[in-house]
């Protein structure tokens, strides 16, 4: 009988103990959970970082036509700013564009590289997992944003410190605050404002680069 009981206690404390085992590995497991999605969400719900890590949002495809129509007669570098799955670099390239994304997110960077491997663009076609911010943007004659209005004074005044000669700038969704569009194709949500050399129109018209 004695023996019989401790056995039980074994038993119970055996089974307490595995409980509280997978306890602890369900509340780890829901607070990695938590946390990552914090991490991908804060970027939407907070507009003090949207102007650093802009949301990922896929361009739709009257987006990218914009962009292209945009675009037309242009040819050689080109960059997409946060290149997401690159579906504008990659329509790029298609263009004949020697097309560039950079973009931050590591997992969309890879899917970004299969694509461009899939469709035969890996010459024409690079993605870098790099933050915008830190990139140079000097080498491209062709830049395509599709940011946040929060973002984009900060983008113009890093624009004005790399844009090479003859440059023309394409922005989706948003447009900068003090640059004169030379064009704006399409409406609402996707419209684009295209940028023909902007610090040449700049300095004309409204001469803030000097002040
Ligand atoms: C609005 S989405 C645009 C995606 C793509 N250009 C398109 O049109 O489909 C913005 C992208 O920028 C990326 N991003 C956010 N902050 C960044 C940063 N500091 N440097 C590089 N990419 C960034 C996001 O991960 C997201 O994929």
């Amino acid at each position: 009988m004695a023996g019989g009981s401790v056995k039980e206690v074994d038993v119970d404390s055996i089974s307490r103990r595995r409980l509280s085992k997978t306890g602890l590995i369900l509340i780890s497991l829901s607070g990695g959970a938590a946390v990552t999605l914090s991490v991908i969400c804060l970027p939407f719900v907070s507009p003090a970082l949207r102007r650093f890590c802009l949301p990922y949002v896929p361009a739709t495809a009257t987006q990218i036509k914009n962009v292209m129509s945009a675009l037309a007669g242009r040819s050689g570098r080109l960059i997409d700013l946060g290149s997401g799955d690159g579906r504008i670099v990659l329509t790029a390239a298609k263009a004949g564009f020697v097309a560039d994304g950079v973009e931050l997110n590591p997992w969309l960077v890879a899917y970004s590289k299969f694509q461009a491997f899939r469709l035969g663009f890996c010459n024409c076609a690079r993605f870098y997992c790099q933050d915008l911010w830190k990139f140079n943007l000097k080498p491209y004659p062709n830049i395509v944003i599709f940011g946040v209005q929060e973002m984009m004074p900060q983008l113009e005044m890093k624009l004005e410190k790399e844009l090479c000669n003859d440059v023309h700038v394409v922005a989706c969704r948003f447009p900068f605050p003090t640059w004169t569009p030379d064009a704006t194709l399409g409406a609402g949500m996707d419209t684009v404002w295209v940028y023909k050399n902007p610090l040449r129109i700049n300095v004309n018209s409204v001469g803030h680069l000097a002040s």
